[in-house]
């Protein structure tokens, strides 16, 4: 269970080698209360280099499960195996890739597979997930959607499409879960410098993973459902909502 502090005792991640979610690990292990981590993720060395950063943690239990985001069919096994182990106390979606937007822009086929990455299979493990914690009784789903979800921008728009698809049904699941000891965390950071952003000019408002994963965890005990990193991006973003088309496309954002 989860305690007002944000401490759980059962991790699952979908996206093990992700940094965010490493760092998202790393600081519920702070407690000392972390049992539990099941890490899903494709094979590999990355894999293999994650479990042992959470070895170092000095937690218990890692454990290791094989998930490819484009395996539709393969997702509710996922979690299964996950919950099937013993309760899942937050489960992290924590998958996904950020292309460049030009090549899948001259490739329709690679734009289906980011939208198949970050966002079909965000649909089949979040109902898989919603259904196992709503059996159990308790627990938090937290969705990595994005700032720039609440209105994607050219320069991104394959990516911006498949967050936003995503921050909605998790934000309207969510509501479905009131009441039942379930909840959903949509989290919405800007820019952070990971793997992923690596290569790209990190704007004013960027954070590193350590923040995200701040957030989450000051966010977890709270009952929240939607949390921005840095909080200060719900201000920006609320301004480009309302911005004019006609200005909001020639924004060099
Ligand atoms: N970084 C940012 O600026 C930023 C901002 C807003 C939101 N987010 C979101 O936060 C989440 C985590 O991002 P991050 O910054 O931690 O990125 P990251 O360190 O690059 O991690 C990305 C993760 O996605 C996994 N992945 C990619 N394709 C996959 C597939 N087909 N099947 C299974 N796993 C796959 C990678 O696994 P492999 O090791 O197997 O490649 C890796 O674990 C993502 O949803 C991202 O969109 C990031």
């Amino acid at each position: 269970m989860i305690d007002a502090c944000g401490a759980a005792q059962s991790v699952l991640v979908l996206g093990a080698t992700s940094e965010i979610a490493g760092a998202t690990v790393a600081r519920l292990a702070e407690g000392g209360r972390l049992e539990r981590v099941v890490l899903a993720g494709r094979p590999g060395r990355g894999r293999v280099a994650a479990a042992g950063r959470v070895t170092a943690l000095r937690v218990p239990a890692v454990e290791l499960v094989d998930f490819d985001a484009r395996d539709r069919v393969g997702h509710e096994g996922v979690i299964d195996v996950a919950f099937d182990g013993g309760d899942i106390d937050v489960a992290l979606l924590a998958w996904g890739v950020l292309p460049e937007e030009d090549s899948v822009r001259a490739a329709p086929l690679a734009a289906a597979e980011v939208v198949d990455v970050n966002c079909t299979a965000v649909v089949t493990t979040l109902l898989a997930a919603t259904r196992r914690m709503r059996a159990q009784g308790h627990g938090v789903i937290v969705v990595l959607s994005s700032a720039g979800a609440v209105r994607p921008r050219g320069s991104t728009a394959v990516y911006g499409a498949t967050k936003a698809g995503v921050d909605a049904l998790a934000t309207a699941l969510g509501d479905t879960l009131a009441g039942s000891g379930v909840s959903i965390l949509v989290v919405r950071p800007g820019f952070v410098r990971t793997r992923m952003t690596a290569g790209r000019r990190p704007p004013p408002l960027a954070v590193g993973p350590e923040d995200v994963a701040a957030a989450i965890v000051a966010n977890l005990g709270r009952g929240s459902r939607t949390v921005w990193v840095p909080a200060s991006m719900r201000y920006a973003m609320a301004a480009l909502a309302v911005t004019p088309r006609s200005i909001f496309r020639r924004l060099p954002i």
